[in-house]
């Protein structure tokens, strides 16, 4: 497609997204920080802008109710191209309640939360799927205001399943695009969803629908056709005539990013500092968000079966692990977190000594730099992901592992597991022994085999970036639209 309009302009993209790419903290009264946030979905702003005017659209992270201080703070916002849609009271039920208690784990196979009193579930299910379509409104609103003719919009993820049906309704004539970036499970879990058709159907609306995988965008297609009887083609979904076309594209990451910055003076000054401290162990390095599809309880129970099974390793290595805290407002986060301290007190009870430690577990994120130092000087990257979208940790690790070639130990149920697995070691992260007996083979693996794997691997993440996802996307997008423009004029 060509990126310039007849004036020679860069289209204009609107991208909706829960969060900003921009951390914004409150400080006081009509005070507050503002930084951008690296990595995630955020990689496509520095890959995309160059071709298209981008704007975010999204949450600024924290509530303001005055006219005043909100005036302020998107003047602020306005100058990083982001937008702020101010969900205020309406933030806890749309994002704990239903984002997050409901869709994520019904996304992620886990079945809907359970609660003892059935009536008591119904109404609080009703509150939070409520305050998930207006907040979806509130979305859609921000959006008009801004809106100019020709504009694309592009929507993200589980939090905004309703917005392209709202857009369309709007104006059909909106490019509308809506991408996935979690796992889409199969039919048979997700029709225990009380509001499956409505989010199926409004997803359906939309131009291009994008998913990480094969697998996902096959359980979507088929959930489709199972749940509210529509065909189901190569193309994506035919309803009445009218195509919604479903695309595959793994995200990636922007891997000159952590190249560079792994021979920046202040990270290799932590590289040194981290082997010093680590001299003579092998370091294993866990960097997950502190969440339950995450698997970091089976982790640690991987380790621990590896520890007892391999006394001759027990003060010669350690698994360093970063947990991430989120979503503190959803009480199955509390339970995970309370199980992996336990774990954690348990194995390095029955395996430290005074002078060692196994398991190195902080209840917080590091620095970036701190972050590529860590990536850099581990001998293994573990994964262990009950489900995942993609786990871009993965990529991150193999773009700063040119110097180590370490081994990374990849979750199959990860999303980034069907396109690195050719250069990692794959795991059922339920199997203990299999993830004991990885660990093994990734620590005793040849330095030759390592090198052959980290190169298919490093070819991957270096070609598969952030920037391709998201011009492929755009280009798929522009296509489905002016597809779908045909047909209407036939
Ligand atoms: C997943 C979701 C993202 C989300 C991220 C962090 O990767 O797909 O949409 O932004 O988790 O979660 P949070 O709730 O902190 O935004």
């Amino acid at each position: 497609m060509s990126r310039d309009d007849a004036c020679g302009k860069r289209p204009r993209l609107l991208v909706v997204a829960n969060r900003l790419p921009v951390s914004a903290k409150r400080t006081g009264e009509n005070s507050w920080s503002l930084e951008m946030s690296p990595g995630g979905k955020f990689n496509l702003l520095g890959g995309v802008t160059a071709q298209f005017d981008t704007k975010w659209v999204g949450w600024p992270g924290f509530d303001v109710y005055n006219e005043v201080e909100k005036n302020a703070l998107s003047k602020s916002l306005a100058e990083m191209k982001c937008i702020p849609v101010f969900l205020n009271e309406v933030f806890d039920q749309y994002y704990n309640g239903y984002s997050n208690g409901i869709l994520w784990p019904i996304l992620h196979h886990m079945g809907l939360p359970q609660e003892d009193d059935h009536d008591d579930t119904n109404k609080t299910f009703q509150t939070k799927y409520d305050a998930y379509k207006k907040a979806n409104r509130m979305f859609l609103d921000v959006v008009i205001e801004n809106y100019e003719e020709g504009d694309i919009v592009w929507c993200q993820d589980y939090h905004l399943m309703f917005l392209p049906q709202y857009l369309k309704e709007y104006n059909k004539k909106i490019k509308v695009g809506w991408f996935l970036h979690s796992p889409f499970p199969s039919s048979d879990v997700y029709k225990t969803l009380p509001s499956r058709s409505e989010l199926l159907r409004s997803v359906l609306t939309a131009d291009l629908l994008g998913f990480h995988t094969y697998d996902f965008a096959r359980n979507f297609v088929s959930t489709c056709t199972r749940i509210l009887g529509v065909e189901g083609t190569h193309e994506g979904v035919v309803d009445q005539g009218r195509v919604t076309r479903v695309a595959v594209l793994p995200m990636g990451i922007d891997p000159d990013r952590f190249i560079k910055a792994c021979k920046l003076p202040e990270v290799i000054q932590h590289m040194n500092e981290l082997k010093d401290r680590f001299s003579g162990k092998k370091v294993i390095l866990g960097v997950d968000r502190l969440d339950m599809i995450k698997g970091i309880p089976q982790k640690y129970l991987g380790f621990e079966k590896f520890l007892e099974e391999n006394p001759n390793w027990r003060d010669k290595v350690v698994l360093v692990q970063i947990a991430v805290p989120t979503r503190n407002g959803v009480s199955e986060y509390g339970k995970v977190k309370n199980q992996v301290h336990g774990l954690v007190g348990r194995i390095n009870g029955r395996f430290g000594s005074v002078s060692s430690v196994p398991i190195h577990h902080l209840d917080r994120s590091v620095h970036s730099n701190y972050l590529c130092a860590l990536y850099a000087i581990a001998d293994v990257m573990l994964v262990t992901s009950l489900r995942d979208g993609l786990n871009l940790v993965s990529h991150e690790f193999v773009a700063c592992q040119e110097a180590k070639r370490g081994v990374l130990i990849l979750s199959e149920f990860a999303g980034a597991g069907q396109s690195l697995g050719a250069g990692a070691l794959l795991v059922n992260p339920w199997n203990v022994t299999e993830v004991s007996s990885a660990i093994k083979e990734a620590l005793n693996m040849p330095a030759e085999e390592r090198e052959k794997r980290h190169r298919v691997n490093f070819q991957y993440v270096k070609t598969h970036s952030a920037k391709k996802w998201g011009l492929d996307f755009l280009s798929e997008l522009n296509d489905a639209f002016a597809e779908s423009e045909m047909q209407i004029r036939k």
